[in-house]
């Protein structure tokens, strides 16, 4: 943890840019934001930077008025960006498409149109379900334009948890595909969109884009295809206000269904575009690929709208990043002549363990700067993706940050002045983050202790609410430390000001990168006829950081055997995504819990784990800790 490493000569520019414009943004916060929004334009000025006088729901930029869609396109079309490349669209298999900053112009102005012509108005909920494709971006922006709230809903979760998310966002239109390719199989969309929809209140309308043209059903009056009801022609940008929503995208907690998080108008495009220009600093010239995907807040912020705010050029990959060969991402890289790459933990250490043969066999010279985000990084994997892939001329920029932040919170800043960098640590807050590091009664911890990170200002970027439920907003991220935005995670920050993010300090996994939930995964299992209780917790994994375990009990009646794992596992996967089936079941007559009645994950973990320590005399039922630990002792016996 102590070891530093000195940038090369030409990264490294002193701190003192980046210290300058820190204590600005801290000290004088409006004049700072003031400056920082002319990234943007704006319709009509902002009367005031930041209203606070109702904590927590902060005003950034009260009164102005803009149009994302607008910025992202409309401003470029009478400057050279108007045939710059904005996305180079590389399928997983077949010939690449190239879209100019003109043609997605046109392309949103189209189906804006269309979705007008449908009955689509400003404030009305859009779901959007579809893969990587070119049609995602241009429905968020369609979207945008007329001030129609979208929310994504990644491909990879299955019918009930698409018919809760149309529920919560209110949406009467589903935006989707007739299917999608995963590593060569085709994924139905379609069907799980229609299932999705007989679960739900119901909806009017069905947009289907054609796509692995397969055949669907589609139902008279409410399906159209995209291709269909696109119409030539220009639509005025809405006007919107920066506290406006744009899009909600829903993300895991530690209790009950997912939360809605909504990011505006305003505060949030300022937000993206100045961290990837602080963090990136993307040249006119380079070529930018995020390799995550659109359904999660890393594929908003940083594929579609700090990207496009800034005029870059993106490569965007529709498939998986080991198929068909491990190589493939190296061959993207190459063959497109990436300069930027950003990615995940999770991703290097499933491509280190293919080992370096691959990246070997393509030239990768083209790589500038290197990005992760997602998970803690750990120090062999940012040794490899340092030494391997960016032969130790490009820095590694670790993006410490969340769906509910908008953009990057901790991350070194190549822009202002990149600082030396320890494997592991996403070293120093962007502009106008002020974290601490508190311990439980709220005190800050002394350097290079443990505690929970706090941001102490607010920031453009921070979520304008939860969905629907503002008092879930302040009890979750401003009720442990009244008025402090509470991050959920645990950190250090060592003698030299470097922040160490350690973790989440709830009950949230993550799993190859995804943010679940495991209140989500134990509320899909006792929905299940033959399940009583569930208990879910991760267990740690060198690829994918977490996996997740079940242990449950079954209603009277139902056997306790294969089969009835199987078939659980079999409808967790329809229902609620391939995602969210947990790797390992195990059925057990009861579980731990506390004398209140509670479950005590952490102790089955524990023994799952064979690191049972400590008093376990509160427990109402000591007897199923017993059984589990026979429960393991079999399996491990088993294994060896
Ligand atoms: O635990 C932190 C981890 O991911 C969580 C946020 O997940 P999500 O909202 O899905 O957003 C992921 C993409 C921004 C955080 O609370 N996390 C994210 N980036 C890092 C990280 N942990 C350590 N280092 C990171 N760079």
């Amino acid at each position: 943890m102590n070891e530093t490493l000195p940038m090369d000569e030409k990264y490294k520019v002193t701190l003192s840019g980046y210290l300058k414009e820190y204590k600005e943004s801290l000290e004088s916060t409006e004049e700072f934001w003031n400056k920082k929004s002319r990234i943007i334009d704006w319709f009509e000025p902002f009367t005031k930077v930041l209203d606070d006088k109702n904590k927590p729901f902060y005003k950034w930029f009260v009164n102005g008025k803009t149009n994302m869609s607008y910025n992202c396109l409309d401003r470029y079309m009478n400057t050279e960006r108007r045939n710059k490349v904005a996305y180079i669209w590389v399928p997983e298999h077949g010939e690449e498409k190239v879209i100019t900053y003109f043609g997605l112009y046109r392309r949103v102005n189209s189906f804006a149109r269309a979705l007008l012509d449908l009955g689509v108005k400003k404030g009305d909920g859009v779901t959007i379900y579809l893969p990587m494709i070119l049609e995602a971006p241009i429905a968020m922006l369609a979207c945008a334009r007329i001030g129609a709230v979208f929310n994504v809903v990644f491909s990879g979760f299955g019918e009930e948890a698409l018919a809760q998310r149309i529920n919560d966002s209110n949406s009467k239109t589903v935006i989707t595909a007739d299917g999608g390719y995963r590593k060569g199989n085709v994924i139905q969309l379609k069907k799980i969109v229609d299932a999705a929809i007989e679960l739900s209140n119901g909806v009017d309308n069905v947009i289907v884009v054609k796509n692995v043209h397969n055949k669907i059903n589609m139902v008279q009056d409410r399906d159209y295809y995209y291709d269909e009801i696109l119409q030539d022609g220009y639509v005025k940008p809405a006007e919107l206000d920066s506290n406006d929503p744009l899009f909600i995208l829903y993300t895991s907690g530690t209790t009950g269904k997912p939360k809605g998080i909504v990011h505006g108008n305003g505060g949030y495009p300022v937000w993206v575009a100045n961290t990837m220009k602080w963090a990136f600093n993307p040249g006119e010239e380079d070529r930018w690929w995020c390799a995550a995907d659109i359904g999660w807040i890393t594929g908003h912020s940083y594929i579609v709208f700090a990207p496009l705010l800034l005029g870059v050029t993106s490569v965007m990959y529709e498939g998986a990043i080991d198929f068909p060969k491990p190589d493939r991402m190296w061959d993207i890289v190459e063959r497109y002549g990436v300069n930027i790459l950003y990615t995940s933990p999770t991703a290097i250490r499933l491509l280190m363990k293919y080992g370096e043969k691959y990246p070997l066999m393509h030239d990768l010279s083209s790589l500038k700067v290197l990005g992760t985000v997602g998970e803690p990084i750990n120090p062999a994997a940012w040794h490899w993706f340092y030494e391997e892939i960016g032969k130790s001329r490009c820095p590694i920029i670790d993006t410490y940050w969340q769906t509910e932040t908008g953009g990057f919170t901790i991350a070194p800043s190549r822009e202002l002045g990149m600082p030396d960098l320890k494997p592991g640590s996403a070293t120093f807050p962007m502009p106008g983050i002020d974290p601490v590091i508190l311990n439980e009664s709220g005190k800050e911890v002394p350097p290079g202790e443990k505690g929970y990170i706090v941001l102490k200002k607010p920031w453009p970027g921070l979520m304008l609410t939860v969905n629907g439920d503002p008092k879930r907003y302040v009890d979750t991220y401003f009720s442990k430390f009244k008025n402090m935005y509470l991050m959920g995670d645990y950190a250090i920050k060592d003698k030299e000001g470097y922040y160490w993010l350690l973790g989440r300090s709830d009950e949230v996994l993550k799993v190859s990168g995804h943010r679940i939930g495991t209140i989500e995964i134990e509320d899909g299992l006792v929905s299940m006829k033959e399940v009583a209780e569930a208990a879910v917790f991760g267990k740690p994994d060198t690829i994918k950081g977490d996996t997740i375990i079940a242990f449950i009990t079954l209603k009277d009646g139902y056997d306790k055997n294969v089969d009835t794992i199987v078939s659980i596992k079999k409808r967790m996967r329809s229902e609620l995504g391939p995602i969210m089936v947990p790797e390992e079941i195990h059925i057990v007559n009861t579980l731990p819990k506390t004398r209140s009645g509670k479950i005590m994950r952490r102790v089955i973990k524990a023994v799952y784990l064979n690191q049972v320590t400590g008093d376990i005399s509160t427990l109402e039922n000591e007897a199923s800790v017993e059984e589990i630990k026979k429960a393991m002792d079999l399996i491990r016996k088993e294994e060896d």
